[in-house]
């Protein structure tokens, strides 16, 4: 079981945001109430804002108080004490210079520590952060050091090598963490296990029995007040270039002689490809929320949100048609899809196999639904005779809730105490972003072409209704639990 057992101290950069407070102080307590945190550890924010320790304490408190159900006091009191709040800005070097000290003076007497910088700050600053961090002293070879950085790393692939040339000119490649969250979900490193510990399984996955595969990723949120973040962002850069694409290369991976997932990762992803098409519409489509009615609340259409301008064209939905060159996927299409303010929330892959012989009335063919987020299961639809005369058809579904048993930890949780702990198997590396860019870069283009259609769709429905045209030129439907 891995525990942080060694001294650590943890810079978080950024401490005042929405990340840190949704997710990242949670997820820290978590680990501190199962005791998988040492006593000797320091968790320093770092931000422009104007705070002290004591208004710092208070701010991860009420994150606490908000996220996590009657917390124990005993437990959340010794948790705060760990916490330091240093204000500074990111592009003063003095500020960093007074952020060392800090951290000297905490971590007197500590043997073996480890020291993280954790970046929660929007991309622009990346740059400023790393240099500083060196030129401060923070980081220094005579102290293990380990620097997180969330995605996205950057909006495009030019924006990506800059921020990887960057961070290499501060830190060795070993030293940096580019996480994706998804990649701490239990369900998601779930695929992988869920392939390679059945045999069973992973001999249907193969083209000869394989009609086509969706990976979707429906939210029934908007934007959550992120209007600055999204508009730069967009659904189709958020989720496809880092979530759908890890999803993706998990479920094509081969198993590596080595062991090494990463590896097992990255060729997987240098095998996707988009299929030529006359017309890119034909392989991507985007669509942005309409109003509607979610759950029965009225709700606003995204260029009614708050921070949003009223002609903004950015995507909310997307859907994107892929292949892989995998002599196991080969001839396989991919749907990866994914919106906002959608009927539901459900993250699940569902691979439709073949259709069978027709051995009588209303065979249906099989399918297999693995479900990531929402109501987590795994679903095996086959076919079981009805009574009578005639051979017909009932379906027979294999079913299990998939719950997470055993040592849960929440996503941010599993990846910080596996960061502290030099373990890098579900970070993805520089290659795999790089390949995933090179990839998403033509469509993005392509999206952000004035004459693209967006397509409207209302809040709370399925997503744009173009949506089932565009799927139907392949002649299939989109698939439904
Ligand atoms: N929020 C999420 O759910 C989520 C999910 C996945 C990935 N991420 C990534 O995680 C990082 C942080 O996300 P977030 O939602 O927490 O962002 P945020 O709330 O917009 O920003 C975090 C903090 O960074 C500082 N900051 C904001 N804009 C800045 C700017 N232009 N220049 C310098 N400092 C700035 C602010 O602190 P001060 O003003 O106090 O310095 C702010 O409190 C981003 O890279 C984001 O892409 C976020």
């Amino acid at each position: 079981m891995l525990s942080a057992s060694s001294p650590f101290s943890l810079v978080l950069f950024g401490a005042s945001g929405h990340l840190a407070q949704l997710k990242l102080y949670p997820a820290l307590f978590f680990l501190w109430q199962k005791k998988r945190l040492p006593e000797q550890c320091a968790i320093i924010g770092f931000a422009r804002s104007q705070m002290d320790d004591e208004q710092f304490r208070k701010l991860v408190e009420q994150s606490i108080r908000t996220h996590v159900i009657e917390p124990n006091e005993q437990v959340l009191k010794s948790f705060l004490q760990h916490f330091y709040y240093q204000q500074g800005r990111y592009d003063t070097e003095a500020d960093f210079t007074a952020l060392n000290g800090r951290l000297g003076k905490l971590e007197r007497g500590w043997k073996d520590a480890v020291r993280l910088a954790y970046y929660s700050v929007p991309p622009e600053v990346f740059a400023t952060i790393s240099e500083n961090l060196c030129k401060g002293g923070v980081h220094h070879h005579s102290i293990p050091f380990r620097c997180i950085v969330e995605k996205p790393v950057g909006h495009n692939l030019k924006g990506f090598e800059e921020i990887k040339k960057m961070l290499l000119r501060c830190f060795s490649e070993e030293e940096i963490y580019l996480l994706d969250h998804y990649l701490g979900k239990e369900a998601v490193r779930n695929v992988y296990y869920l392939r390679f510990a059945n045999p069973i399984l992973e001999r249907l996955f193969e083209n000869s029995l394989i009609s086509h595969v969706e990976i979707t990723a429906m939210e029934d949120v908007g934007i959550q007040g992120r209007a600055g973040y999204f508009e730069q962002t967009g659904m189709f850069r958020d989720m496809f270039q880092s979530h759908l694409l890890m999803v993706m290369s998990l479920l094509t991976m081969r198993l590596q002689q080595n062991g090494s997932i990463r590896e097992g990762r990255l060729h997987a992803l240098s095998q996707i490809y988009l299929p030529h098409a006359a017309d890119l519409n034909d392989i991507v489509l985007q669509g942005q929320y309409a109003p509607g009615n979610v759950r029965g609340e009225e709700v606003r259409g995204y260029t009614e949100e708050e921070g949003i301008d009223a002609a903004s064209r950015t995507n909310t939905f997307a859907a994107l048609h892929l292949m892989s060159r995998s002599a196991r996927w080969e001839g396989v299409p991919f749907y990866l899809r994914s919106g906002k303010r959608l009927d539901k929330k459900e993250t699940r892959i569902s691979i439709q196999f073949q259709t069978p012989h027709p051995v009588g009335k209303d065979s249906a063919p099989n399918r297999l639904h693995i479900i990531l987020q929402g109501e987590a299961g795994m679903r095996f639809e086959l076919q079981t005779k009805l009574g009578g005369t005639e051979p017909a058809f009932r379906p027979l579904v294999l079913s299990d809730p998939l719950v997470c048993v055993g040592d849960c930890l929440p996503e941010h949780g599993l990846l910080i105490l596996e960061a502290i702990h030099g373990v890098r198997q579900w970070f993805p590396s520089f290659e795999e972003v790089h390949t995933a860019w090179r990839l998403i870069d033509p469509i993005q283009s392509h999206l952000a072409k004035a004459d693209t259609p967006l397509y409207p769709y209302a809040a709370g429905s399925r997503g744009p209704e173009e949506m089932d045209e565009w799927i139907a030129r392949d002649s299939l439907p989109w698939l439904h639990l």
